[in-house]
């Protein structure tokens, strides 16, 4: 444990004088709090940004312990944040093709966890990216993942997955980049940096907030948004200096329509796989859970905000009294650009894209994302069940079986009024089709939002790993209410 950081943050909200005067005058965290009195904590903004400490492989292997546990410190202060080692974000893993990954969990949490690799195309099998693997508190688990060589280079990301606390886990901090680069650069670019979006939401004493279970219902969506554990942080740069930003939507259940001001985001990947070629977009949407690799070229001198603009992911009409998920519009970071033009290498005009097993479609299935008043199978918060096909989650249970090999075509469907996105763990897939016409990606990925009242149509070729595996609803507060299901690949 940390008992150190933890009385030394429970010592500022003792009597006496008032918590926010104390802790103010102590690290000058809390000036938001003292100075609106929303009770809420608001860690400095304008800080440089900083990247998560990063764990590199070396000779073929990386041995990390990860130990996630309260007390974590978060924009450089003491909280009662969940963190890895300490951390909110946890440190950033680095690993190669072909390597091999070995991550000894140890929870020190009141309640279980365990660690899911999203995105990752490793085994979903014994101390692999196993999410039915359990480590209760007390207890350590060793994963131990064999990255294939001939995997993507790109930006991935881990995060508990304990099934009934894993919005809880991940809105508390943890979190964590997960890196696939190899030897050399992959791209080349002045600056390579890791932008891991989350949100919280903590009182003005670190404390975490509880969650109603309408903000449940709907999704919570913290009130802090934070870019690696900093709230509002700037990115220097100097004009004409492309970065590389790989943007992680960590956050439990936001849309993050994210945009710089006066620039273009030219889009390079997309949950961890490259385009065919450079896009450049004046926006780019992540669901929670996907990631979007940009080149950012600075331009002229001065400060733009990186904004995740206002989103709306549908609301209940009428039911749970009409709540809307409506965010936004927030300020990540900000860009500030200063100094003398810099000449950057220029971008390549196609890029190595990862190679897609193809063939004949070997299956189709329907899937149903379904929200709806309990007395439907299962219930979930306060009346709401949340089902996938008209089933809460259930381990034991083989909700779609095939075989390694398969090639199928999934149409998933989503009658209901908010938007879902759709993850399938182990096996990506290639989004063929959707009913609001929005441009599709054109490679792998492994989160798609599902419109509401819409659906979508993916390819996922089953011919890399055999064995059990979920795919859900990454509303993180869905997906622990039962909205997910298992898929059984059999050899
Ligand atoms: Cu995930
Ligand atoms: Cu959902
Ligand atoms: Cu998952």
């Amino acid at each position: 444990m940390n008992p150190a950081p933890i009385s030394r943050r429970r010592a500022l909200g003792l009597g006496g004088l008032g918590a926010a005067a104390v802790a103010a005058g102590a690290t000058g965290w809390l000036g938001g709090f003292s100075g609106t009195g929303t009770g809420r904590l608001r860690p400095p903004v304008g800080e440089p940004l900083r990247d998560p400490a990063v764990l590199a492989s070396r000779g073929g292997r990386l041995a990390v312990e990860l130990t996630a546990a309260p007390g974590a410190r978060l924009g450089g202060q003491d909280t009662a944040a969940l963190g890895y080692n300490g951390s909110a974000p946890g440190p950033t893993l680095r690993v190669r093709p072909g390597d091999e990954l070995a991550v000894r969990l140890t929870n020190q949490l009141d309640q279980p966890t365990n660690l899911h690799t999203h995105g990752l195309r490793v085994s979903p099998q014994a101390h692999s990216d196993n999410p039915f693997v359990r480590v209760d508190p007390g207890t350590s688990f060793d994963y131990l993942y064999r990255i294939p060589p001939d995997h993507p280079t790109g930006t991935f990301w881990y995060h508990p997955h304990h099934h009934g606390m894993v919005a809880d886990q991940i809105f508390g901090g943890l979190a964590g980049a997960l890196l696939v680069a190899p030897p050399g650069p992959d791209l080349s670019v002045v600056e390579d940096r890791v932008l891991l979006i989350t949100d919280t939401t903590l009182d003005g004493d670190g404390e975490l907030v509880e969650v109603s279970a309408m903000d449940r219902a709907m999704g919570r969506q913290g009130e802090l948004v934070l870019v690696n554990g900093q709230h509002q942080p700037i990115i220097p740069a100097a004009p004409g200096a492309t970065q590389r930003w790989r943007i992680i939507n960590g956050c439990v259940s936001r849309v993050l329509p994210i945009r710089l001001d006066e620039h273009d985001l030219i889009q390079v990947a997309q949950d961890g796989t490259f385009l065919t070629a450079p896009a450049t977009k004046d926006r780019v949407l992540l669901a929670p859970g996907n990631r979007a690799d940009v080149i950012v070229r600075p331009t002229g001198t001065g400060r733009y905000p990186l904004l995740a603009e206002a989103a709306d992911r549908g609301g209940m009409d009428g039911m749970m009294g009409g709540g809307t998920t409506a965010s936004g519009p927030v300020t990540l970071a900000t860009l500030v650009t200063e100094g003398l033009s810099v000449t950057s290498p220029a971008l390549p005009a196609t890029l190595p894209v990862e190679t897609v097993a193809a063939g004949p479609v070997t299956g189709r299935r329907q899937i149903t994302f379904q929200m709806g008043m309990s007395g439907m199978s299962g219930s979930g918060m306060d009346g709401m069940a949340f089902t996938i096909d008209g089933r809460t989650f259930d381990p034991a249970r083989d909700d779609q079986t095939t075989t390694l090999g398969a090639v199928e075509e999934w149409t998933v469907t989503n009658p209901s009024p908010l938007a879902h996105p759709f993850h399938l763990h182990v096996w990506s897939f290639m989004v063929l089709a959707r009913s609001d016409g929005a441009p599709l990606v054109g490679v792998p990925q492994d989160v798609v939002l599902v419109p509401a009242r819409g659906w979508v149509r993916i390819r996922i070729p089953f011919t890399t790993y055999s064995g059990r595996s979920v795919y859900h609803c990454h509303i993180l507060d869905h997906e622990d209410a039962g909205m997910m299901a298992t898929i059984n690949v059999r050899n």
